[in-house]
Formats: structure tokens, C-alpha cells, sequence
């Protein structure tokens, strides 16, 4: 029988639903980006956000519900984001999923926001178990371990600072517009090897941290402007981003060699950096046998075709809830 499975994601600055069929075919995937709202202020400001998802939330499903050309009879259950994320941005999220589920008797699948950057793979490529995920977005920087496709063991994770944040906060010291990953993945282009940054330090081997090196760039500005040199801001984004890249990549690489999975995938925001995408290539050419996934670019950032994706393999495993749910900010994978 064919499966339809509306989804939601609401848990940052993006209102997006999506109608999947089958697990991995998008007949429909809406996203509204509040990003030139928040780029006025430099960052989400998340009160912002939560009043934009309610304005917008309705016309995103409504619009996602006729460009799939479904009804929601055809729909099997309505899955969407439960954490982790701002509050009332999902809160947005799961009170519509929850009024919908009520009013047309579906089930609820709550899902945890990784989970789904990990399955918008499954648009583009066959997942193989056992699989090692490199989760990098705004709010996460880990690696997971799955040995089969609902077990998720995070082998690694940011101490501090997530990856992408540090981008943004490091294109902020250099005066660029939010969201600063993409500006200073377009800089560096432009760069060369000048200015030397420490490379992170952390205890577990497979563990991230951004937070000094960030701090590290700052002081960097802040040396050059007392002694009055000119800062060359593509140098700058050089040398933050391959120390950031190399930290990530070289631990991910060491992990990789550890557990040996069938296949790695990259998911989340930053994985749409271009960098990254061919670093990553050629470290992991020291494993011919290791399948590597790199997800295109409009899979890479929110939307709610991952979580639609993801629903449908929780639906396998009757994640499914009732109305009583709630939002899980902190929510654990
Ligand atoms: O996954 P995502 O859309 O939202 C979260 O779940 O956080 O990721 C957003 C993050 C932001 O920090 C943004 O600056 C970063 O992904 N990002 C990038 C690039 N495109 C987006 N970072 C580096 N290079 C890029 N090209
Ligand atoms: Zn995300």
C-alpha cells in the first residue's frame, strides 16, 4: 500500500512541511526561510521566529497539501519536529501537528531534528548499516554511529560550540551578514595561508570544540588593529575554516577507522560547504570500501522532507504518539 506521511519542522528559523510517499519520494517540499527577517538583527531572535512560524505555518501546509496534489485522507500520519530547537518555534510546529492529528484522526510521529538530517540522505542514496552520520548544523556538531537504522550512538560531540555556530559568530567579528556559514565558505575562496590558528584540543579523541578557536580569531582582530595592520578578511575566513575542517574531518576520519562502518554520510547546514564537500572526499580515499554519501545542497539545510523521510522509518518501529505530546527543546537522539 502506498504510504503518505505529512511532516512538519518548525524547530529554528525555517516553516517548512513536506508530503512524502513511501518513505523517500518528495511530492511536495515547502520551506519558508525567515533568514532576511533575522539578518535585520544579526542572528534568530527566536521570540521573532515563533511569531513568523504562526503566520506562516498554515499556508506552508496548505500549499505543501495541493502542490503533492493529496488530500488528507490519503495521509497516513503526521510527523514532525519535537526537538531539540527554540521553543516557541516548536511549539508552532507541534500544535499544528497535533490539531491536524485531531481533526482527521492521524497518528503523531515526534522526531528528533538529527534523525531527520541524517535520513534526507535517503533521497539521494541507499543507506547501508552499519553507517557512521557527520551531524554539522548550527546547533550540532557529532558523530553518530548507527548499527542498524533506529540506533543512534553519538561516538563524538561538540564540547561547547557547534560548528556552525562558530561560523556565524566568526563572520560576525569580520562584519558579515547572518548566516555567516555560507559567507565565509564563499571568502575563503578568495584567501591564502597567512595567519597561523591553534588547532582544538579536546579529551575523548572522537570530541569536537569551536569555542576557542573562535575566541582565538577574535584575539587575532583584535592584535592586528592595535598594531594598526590592515586585516585581510578572506585570510581570516582561510584560516578559521581549514583549522575548523581539519579538526572535524581528521577526528571523523580516526572514527572511521575505529568502527569501520559500510557508509558515511554528512548531514546538516554546513555540509553545504563547499570546502568541506572536498576535503571530505579526499580523506576518506583512504578507504576505497567505505561508501560515502555527500547530500546535495537543498537537502543539507532545514526542511521537512528529512523529517518525513525519518518519520516513515519511526513508523516502522511504531514511534507513533497521541495528543498528550509536547515539545522536547533538549531532546536526546
Ligand atoms: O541545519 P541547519 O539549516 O540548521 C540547524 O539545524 O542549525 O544549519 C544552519 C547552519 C548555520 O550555522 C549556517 O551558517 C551553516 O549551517 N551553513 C554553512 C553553510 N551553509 C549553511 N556553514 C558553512 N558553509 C556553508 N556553505
Ligand atoms: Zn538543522
Amino acid at each position: 500500500m502506498t504510504q503518505y506521511i505529512l511532516a512538519i519542522e518548525s524547530s529554528c528559523d525555517e516553516t517548512a512541511c513536506a508530503i512524502i510517499k513511501n518513505g523517500n519520494e518528495i511530492l511536495s517540499s515547502v520551506v519558508s526561510s525567515q533568514i532576511n527577517i533575522h539578518k535585520l538583527y544579526g542572528g534568530v531572535v527566536p521570540e521573532v521566529a515563533s511569531r513568523i512560524h504562526v503566520e506562516n505555518i498554515s499556508l506552508v501546509i496548505k500549499s505543501a497539501l495541493e502542490q503533492a496534489n493529496v488530500s488528507m485522507d490519503d495521509i497516513e500520519a503526521i510527523a514532525f519536529t519535537q526537538g531539540p530547537g527554540l521553543v516557541g518555534s516548536l511549539h508552532v510546529g507541534v500544535q499544528a501537528a497535533k490539531t491536524i492529528a485531531w481533526l482527521y484522526d492521524k497518528p503523531l510521529v515526534p522526531l528528533h531534528h538529527i534523525m531527520g538530517h541524517i535520513f534526507a540522505n535517503t533521497f539521494v542514496d541507499k543507506l547501508e548499516f552499519p553507517l557512521m552520520a557527520l551531524v554539522v548544523s548550527g546547533g550540532h556538531t557529532e558523530i553518530v554511529y548507527m548499527k542498524d537504522e533506529y540506533s543512534f550512538e553519538i561516538i563524538g560531540e561538540t564540547q561547547d560550540d557547534a560548528i556552525g555556530e562558530a561560523y556565524d559568530k566568526v563572520a560576525r567579528v569580520l562584519g558579515l551578514p547572518y548566516p555567516g556559514g555560507p559567507e565565509i565558505d564563499k571568502l575563503a575562496k578568495e584567501g591564502k595561508a597567512f595567519y597561523k590558528l591553534p588547532m582544538p584540543k579536546t579529551e575523548n579523541e572522537f570530541d569536537f570544540s569551536f569555542s576557542g578557536l573562535k575566541s582565538a580569531v577574535l584575539q587575532l582582530i583584535q592584535r592586528e588593529r592595535k598594531q594598526d595592520h590592515e586585516i585581510n578578511k578572506a585570510d581570516v575566513a582561510y584560516a578559521f575554516q581549514e583549522v575548523a575542517l581539519h579538526s572535524l574531518l581528521s577526528k571523523l576520519v580516526k572514527a572511521v577507522g575505529v568502527y569501520q562502518p559500510k557508509q558515511v554520510v554528512l548531514a546538516g547546514g554546513v555540509a553545504a560547504n563547499s570546502r568541506l564537500r572536498v576535503v571530505i572526499q579526499e580523506m576518506m580515499k583512504q578507504y576505497p570500501n567505505i561508501h560515502l554519501t555527500i547530500p546535495p545542497l537543498w537537502c543539507c539545510t532545514d526542511n521537512a522532507a528529512m523529517i518525513g523521510a525519518a518519520g516513515s522509518v519511526a513508523i516502522k518501529y511504531n514511534k507513533t504518539n497521541d495528543l498528550t505530546l509536547a515539545v522536547k527543546p533538549s531532546m536526546e537522539l
